[in-house]
């Protein structure tokens, strides 16, 4: 099946007197999906740093950019599968890491949800770290979509290495490090309203329950949840240097991936010590205000990952979107806050319906630009605006 099938499934549910339940763009998605949300958690999905110029820039830079179009392909056939790791992915799309992702569903369950879309789609989801069902649970939902564990390493190596361990144990096909959120970035939104869902603890599941997490306490996180908070926020955060890489490589043989990467010597380094993925990110413009937007950096990391996959989010938010980042040489592309809504506004079935569009708009791109494969896609398909 073609993913552009989803708009004849959508035309001929019309001649049955059948209109989609879920809106078809993002703009029409977000404000029905902030509404659906308690105002909390609102303000830390939508919310980004300082006075979120660099998120705004993350999804006005692809308007700078132009597909150009090219005639008599016969374009019938697209092939929109990537070979991730070794694996064959049926298209480049992700679901990025988001925390709160839990806390999202109007159950509470939106770790599941997620997992059981990517079961649905074939469309990987990264589990975070902060999950409100434990990251066994999580993958346990996938079926036979891969699913890769997003780590914020703790100062607690111990801690760190279990949280790995687990997630092998539990079959994850990759391990992705963040970088850039060692510490919490400068977010209005939620300082307004003293809102930091984490200490409040929740989504804390995967370190309550962690071996380790609980040796390190005199009582129990049931008995003592205070306590439990305290210490998290004591170890979550870790200022990972070079220096802390090779640890990091030799703790699993997953496919290491570091997220956050946006400097072509960064690209360099972390290939030097033998990263098996560069995820070029700013963190959806919630980390650092004032930055570049995300696209901008990315052809320079493709050039200095020469060859090495590179993974990329910020700002994706259509088909159009996936195009041409993967025309300036991301291998995967990643959405946040378009699935996060989904998930807000229609639960599980929001989620499928979000990543359906987006390959359904992709797919028909290809199809009437003329470029049938991923690899057609290349720079030379771009123009850009000025
Ligand atoms: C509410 C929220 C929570 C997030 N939590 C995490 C996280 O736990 N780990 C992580 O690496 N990135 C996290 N991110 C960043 C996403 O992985 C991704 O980089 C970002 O959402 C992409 O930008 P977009 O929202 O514009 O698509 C989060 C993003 C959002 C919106």
């Amino acid at each position: 099946m073609a993913f552009a099938d989803y708009q004849d499934e959508i035309y001929l549910d019309g001649l049955r007197g059948v209109v989609p339940r879920f809106p078809m763009t993002y703009d029409d998605l977000e404000p029905l999906a902030q509404a659906a949300l308690p105002a909390s958690v609102r303000s830390y999905v939508a919310g980004g740093a300082g006075d979120e110029r660099t998120q705004r820039a993350n999804v006005t830079a692809f308007e700078r950019w132009g597909l150009v179009p090219r005639m008599m392909v016969g374009a019938t056939d697209r092939d929109l599968s990537v070979d991730l790791f070794g694996m064959r992915l049926p298209s480049p799309l992700f679901m990025a890491p988001v925390g709160v992702i839990g806390l999202c569903a109007q159950d509470g369950h939106g770790d599941l949800a997620t997992a059981r879309a990517a079961a649905r789609t074939g469309v990987p989801m990264i589990a975070s770290t902060l999950t409100v069902d434990p990251l066994e649970q999580v993958a346990e939902e996938f079926g036979a979509t891969p699913g890769f564990f997003q780590l914020y390493t703790p100062t607690d190596r111990e801690l760190a290495e279990s949280l790995v361990h687990r997630a092998e144990k539990a079959g994850f096909k990759g391990i992705v490090v963040t970088l850039d959120t060692w510490i919490t970035g400068w977010r209005p939104r939620d300082l307004g309203t003293s809102n930091f869902p984490q200490l409040r603890g929740n989504c804390l599941t995967n370190y309550t329950g962690d071996p380790v997490f609980r040796s390190r306490l005199t009582h129990s996180p049931e008995d003592d949840p205070k306590a439990a908070v305290a210490l998290w926020a004591r170890i979550f955060g870790n200022p990972l240097t070079w220096d802390d890489l090779p640890w990091l490589r030799s703790i699993t043989d997953l496919p290491l991936i570091l997220k956050g990467i946006c400097h072509p010597d960064d690209v360099r380094r972390a290939k030097d010590a033998g990263v098996d993925g560069i995820y070029c990110s700013n963190h959806g413009g919630r980390q650092a205000n004032g930055g570049l937007p995300a696209l901008d950096a990315l052809p320079a990391v493709v050039e200095a990952a020469d060859g090495t996959p590179v993974l990329f989010d910020s700002g994706v938010r259509t088909g159009a979107d996936i195009v041409k980042a993967v025309a300036l040489g991301a291998t995967a592309v990643g959405v946040g806050r378009p699935y996060a809504y989904g998930l807000a506004y229609g639960g599980e079935a929001g989620i499928v319906h979000v990543l359906r569009a987006l390959l359904a708009e992709a797919d028909l791109i290809m199809a009437v630009d003329g470029y049938p494969a991923l690899a057609d896609l290349t720079p030379d398909a771009l123009r850009r605006l000025t």
